[in-house]
């Protein structure tokens, strides 16, 4: 696929002021859902002692907004995304679709559409998914806000729609989250100018695919996040994940490309920033 867009990548200044004290963002958590309930302040004392200053807060549907928001309003350092995930287009309406747009354009926490996308594992419903999820782009450019996309076993189908959305209907800016795909997918979504965020997968044994990708990002592009509860990094896996433990992820992406982790900390932060529009440093 043909370069679309080149979108400026300002730098910032003071960027060895933010190494000296490692921040971390975890740019896609789900602390709203049951498993969290009986320890979210602990949690919280460990995000904080781990480095991680802010996190943003990801949706699967328009049901858990007030849980959401609720959740928002009790730590400050949160922000977050509304939208519906590819697993539950069937759950897509005009209702839902209006719930999300009033949120995003009213409430200046909600930073992000999603998580929207496309999730052809096992899927019987790819021409709604493919439906719902244009909608969401639709939105999402209409509010000048960035996506948060769930992509699994559907690259090919994800980089036409937004190539053909890009052309026809204008530039809309996202991250592939939980980014799993090969060196050759990820090629094509940083064409088309998308953030990669990595997740614990990128610590499994067996991901060599997904670190090949990890090396090949563009510092510019670079993200991480945990995608809590599920899929924790070496050395928690299969235990329950939780925000601290993008530390692990960003010292594996680390070693990957070969820089210290104070550094990709900084990196990631300062683009998580950017994509999302924070303003945490001032
Ligand atoms: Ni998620």
């Amino acid at each position: 696929m043909k370069q679309l867009l080149k979108i400026p990548f300002p730098r910032f200044a003071g960027s060895s002021q933010l190494e000296s004290q490692m921040q971390l963002i975890d740019t896609h958590v789900h602390i709203n859902f049951d498993v969290f309930n009986s320890d979210l302040e602990d949690i919280r004392q460990r995000w904080q002692q781990a480095g991680v200053v802010h996190l943003v807060h990801s949706c699967v549907e328009p049901q858990e907004f007030p849980a959401i928001k609720a959740i928002a309003d009790r730590f400050a350092e949160l922000s977050y995304a509304v939208g519906l995930h590819p697993l539950d287009a069937h759950k897509w309406t005009l209702t839902a679709a209006a719930e999300i747009e009033e949120l995003a354009a009213s409430n200046p926490r909600v930073v992000a559409i999603g998580e929207t996308g496309l999730d052809f594992y096992k899927a019987n419903n790819q021409e709604q998914q493919k439906f719902v999820f244009k909608q969401q782009l639709t939105i999402a450019q209409k509010l000048n806000k960035p996506v948060i996309i769930h992509c699994r076993d559907a690259a090919t189908s994800m980089a036409e729609i937004l190539y053909n959305f890009q052309k026809n209907q204008g530039l809309v800016r996202g991250v592939m989250h939980c980014w799993g795909g090969t060196p050759a997918e990820t090629k094509m979504f940083i064409d088309l100018g998308f953030y990669i965020s990595f997740s614990g997968t990128v610590t499994f044994k067996n991901a060599v695919q997904i670190q090949e990708s990890a090396k090949m990002v563009d510092d510019e592009r670079l993200l991480v996040e945990t995608d809590c509860p599920f899929l924790a990094p070496v050395p928690k896996r299969g235990k329950r994940n939780e925000p601290a433990y993008v530390k692990y992820v960003a010292e594996k992406v680390a070693e990957l490309r070969g820089v210290r982790l104070e550094s990709l900390a900084a990196q990631t932060s300062k683009n998580a920033c950017q994509l999302f529009g924070l303003n945490i440093y001032a």
